[in-house]
């Protein structure tokens, strides 16, 4: 018996989304991730309504593409960054360096350097190593300290072991920080990317109140930031509460630790903002049965765990998989097209595809916007690195901009083809200039 049978995409898309989407996917060669970019819009305004005390720092690593950071920047967000690239990419599209913070834990003290030469004041630790290297090379600079969460089993795709240090070591390091010269200023968490437990944010909390109480009665430090990190859910087939429902019980629990006088709140969202823009669409190369009288049929299509799905690791997520096809199902093994047989994406959670599923068929992988792009490989058994379109929204036309990735994985600035399309009619485009 299959675990998810037909999914309704009026759950994670309205139709019209939806429609264009598909009206824009329509003859375009598979595998290509098609992102709304209207929804990522309506999403971050739904973010900062639930959290409206809060300053969003976009990961910038769950998707990159500078359509999606251009919109960010104009709409005020933050950025949290992990690398040397992410920041030369969003500092070349003109985000100033005080809207930026260096969010990774583990850095090259030269890259560190390269930061506050850049100008970034900002910056995260979770170890004494680290924090030397910033005293050095980011004198004066604001200290945030990553704390260890719980919740590992809750999320769906965990991260806090290899993250964050115990409450005592976070209180050590900073008034290391203060001994070095740097500035103190907060301390972060991350309870793991889509997180289905509300009360981890709880446990986070009670223990960054007791970091900011006793070093501010023990050391004289008064800590002035919390920055939440990432977490909140995305719409995949695994259920989650609605974002509005995690913001009114995360604000509770922060008026509980810290009264009405809220410390100044960060907060970085990656997947939640992004995820339910997209849809990966990719076609069936070929289905098989392993023996005459196997009951399970193996479903092998032209995007796998190496050209974008690689949250398929352990059948972390679950993304919700649409077909035109009807009619009766029957349980399939999901796999990717390369020779390498961990390109499994599920064999274990059963999905039911219909039996009259034929190759040369689409499948519409939901929910797909975060994550995917930015992890598929360069060239994994030849196949290029997975496609991206942004449908952008215009005034006068929805503008369609095609930003395929050039040959070799890198995207070509410039080469890029702007069209409009009408409404009505996504599929007939009109030339533009290009953007
Ligand atoms: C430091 C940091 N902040 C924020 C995020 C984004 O988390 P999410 O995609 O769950 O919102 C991540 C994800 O890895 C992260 O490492």
């Amino acid at each position: 018996m299959s675990d998810q049978t037909s999914i309704n995409v009026s759950d994670y898309y309205d139709t019209d989304t939806f429609k264009r989407i598909k009206a824009f996917s329509e003859g375009r060669e598979t595998p290509f991730l098609v992102i709304d970019t209207a929804t990522i819009n309506r999403q971050y305004d739904e973010m900062t309504d639930a959290f409206p005390y809060a300053n969003v720092y976009y990961a910038v690593k769950a998707n990159p593409a500078p359509e999606v950071l251009t919109m960010l920047r104009d709409k005020g967000s933050n950025f949290d960054i992990a690398s040397i690239y992410e920041l030369e990419k969003v500092l070349a599209l003109g985000v100033t360096p005080d809207r930026i913070s260096f969010g990774n834990t583990i850095k090259k003290s030269r890259d560190v350097r390269a930061f506050f030469e850049k100008g970034v004041r900002m910056y995260a630790t979770d170890s004494e190593a680290d924090l030397r290297n910033i005293a050095k090379a980011a004198p004066g600079s604001k200290i945030y300290v990553r704390i260890l969460t719980e919740g590992t089993l809750t999320a769906d795709w965990p991260l806090s072991r290899k993250f964050g240090c115990q409450t005592d070591m976070a209180m050590d390091l900073m008034i290391l920080a203060r001994d070095l010269g740097l500035v103190p200023y907060g301390v972060s968490f991350h309870v793991g990317s889509q997180q289905r437990d509300i009360g981890a944010w709880d446990a986070a909390l009670a223990k960054v109140k007791v970091i900011f109480e006793r070093l501010r009665k023990e050391d004289g430090i008064e800590l002035k930031m919390i920055n939440m990190g990432g977490g909140f859910p995305a719409n995949y087939l695994t259920r989650t509460n609605d974002l509005k429902t995690y913001a009114e019980e995360i604000t509770r629990y922060i008026r509980e630790d810290f009264g009405e006088d809220f410390p100044e709140i960060i907060i970085e969202p990656g997947r939640s903002l992004i995820s339910n823009a997209g849809v990966l669409v990719s076609e069936v190369v070929l289905i098989s049965r392993k023996s005459r009288t196997a009951l399970v049929r193996w479903v092998f299509t032209d995007v796998g765990k190496f050209s974008g799905l690689v949250e398929t690791m352990d059948e972390a997520i679950k993304f919700p998989i649409h077909t035109e096809k009807k009619g009766e199902v029957e349980d399939v093994v999901i796999a990717g097209p390369s020779c390498d047989s961990a390109d499994i994406m599920y064999e274990n959670y059963k999905y039911g595809l219909p039996l009259n599923l034929a190759i040369g068929d689409r499948l519409y992988w939901l929910s797909t916007g975060a994550y995917t792009t930015s992890y598929s490989s360069v060239e994994f058994n030849g196949f290029p690195p997975l496609k991206d379109y942004y449908i952008l929204a215009g005034d006068a036309c929805e503008s369609v901009r095609e930003c395929k990735t050039a040959a070799g994985g890198v995207r070509a600035p410039g080469k890029n083809v702007s069209r409009c399309s009408n409404q009505s009619s996504a599929a007939a485009h009109l030339q533009c200039d290009d953007a």
